[in-house]
């Protein structure tokens, strides 16, 4: 429309402009290819051509969020980095992760998912240099296991010799979670469980999946509650289950973080994605409706997986 005022002016702007539409449209009409000019994410995902996380969250960012993990003090010193982050996020970009509903939205997804990767990964406490949410990525396993979590299933039967304690960037515990994930990630990590503790790019790729994929059939994943593509049932609303950062500690946690009231180990959760927020210029203010699960029941009780296993 207001092209039309400058169009004797520039001739040249308006036919680029015209081609740009034109093919727009036969980008709509041909659902195989779209024909944008940004890469891999361009193939055959409904999130062609919108930014790509490299685009809104660059080096400088995960830095400052991360900014104690390669002190002396830390436990993971030289292990992750940014360019590891970026490629594993390459197969669920076109999924939709870090790609969904524009910018702000998008950079939401990031400081969320990174906020969990953060309070599960921080060796920071009260006192700590920099305060106790500046030590994110300060482990990639945990140091100390009390067991070797092995438990008797037949399909993802322990390896001799092998311990299934937490590794990674959304730390896996016992065989059978490491049989689920090597299984989804082609990584035989039921034999070599010690890759997520070697590889900072599986071990991100494994949590980004356990973000994006439910526990269960017909529930939402935590990129689901978190984006806005889930629409809770009668029953979730009744408990308390809605859309925002709140339902994916449910998601990802159940029972061990929600419904317990303003435990800590919810609000350290909270306090992590609100920091990444405020570093990364969306601002706390942003965090969206139910942000915390202090009165949700969980979607899948504690008390079932024993059941269930
Ligand atoms: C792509 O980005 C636009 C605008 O930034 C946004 O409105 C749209 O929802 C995004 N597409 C998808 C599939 O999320
Ligand atoms: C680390 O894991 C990634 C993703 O699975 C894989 O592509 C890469 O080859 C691995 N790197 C090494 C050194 O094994
Ligand atoms: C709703 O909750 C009730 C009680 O927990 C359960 O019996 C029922 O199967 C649930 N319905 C759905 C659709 O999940």
């Amino acid at each position: 429309m207001a092209a039309k005022k400058v169009s004797s002016a520039i001739p040249m702007a308006i036919s680029m402009l015209v081609f740009v539409l034109g093919v727009g449209v036969v980008a709509a009409k041909s659902k195989k290819e779209k024909l944008c000019t940004k890469g891999w994410e361009c193939k055959a995902s409904v999130y062609c051509c919108n930014q790509t996380i490299s685009d809104l969250f660059q080096v400088y960012q995960f830095e400052n969020l991360f900014s104690k993990r390669n002190t002396p003090v830390a436990h993971a010193v030289g292990f992750w980095d940014y360019q590891s982050f970026i490629t594993a996020s390459t197969a669920y970009q076109p999924q939709g992760f870090g790609t969904t509903g524009g910018k702000q939205m998008q950079m939401k997804e990031v400081a969320a998912f990174l906020g969990h990767v953060g309070s599960k990964t921080s060796c920071g406490y009260g006192v700590a240099t920099g305060g106790p949410l500046a030590w994110g990525l300060c482990y990639n396993r945990e140091l100390s296991p009390s067991k070797s979590y092995c438990e008797d299933s037949y399909v993802y039967p322990c390896t001799p010799g092998v311990e299934y304690y937490g590794r990674g960037a959304l730390p896996v515990y016992w065989n059978y979670n490491y049989g689920t994930v090597g299984k989804e990630l082609k990584v035989d990590l039921l034999s070599h469980p010690e890759y997520l503790e070697q590889n900072a790019t599986l071990a991100f790729q494994a949590a980004m999946w356990r973000w994006m994929t439910p526990i269960k059939k017909k529930q939402p994943s935590a990129h689901d509650v978190f984006v806005g593509n889930w629409k809770p049932t009668k029953n979730d609303t009744l408990a308390k289950r809605l859309p925002g950062f709140g339902t994916t500690m449910n998601v990802l946690y159940g029972d061990l973080v929600c419904g317990q009231g303003s435990a800590d180990s919810m609000n350290n959760i909270i306090s992590h994605y609100q920091y990444y927020l405020d570093l990364m210029g969306v601002g706390r203010e942003l965090s969206g409706d139910n942000l915390d699960c202090a009165e949700q029941q969980a979607f899948n009780p504690s008390a079932e997986k024993s059941s269930s296993s």
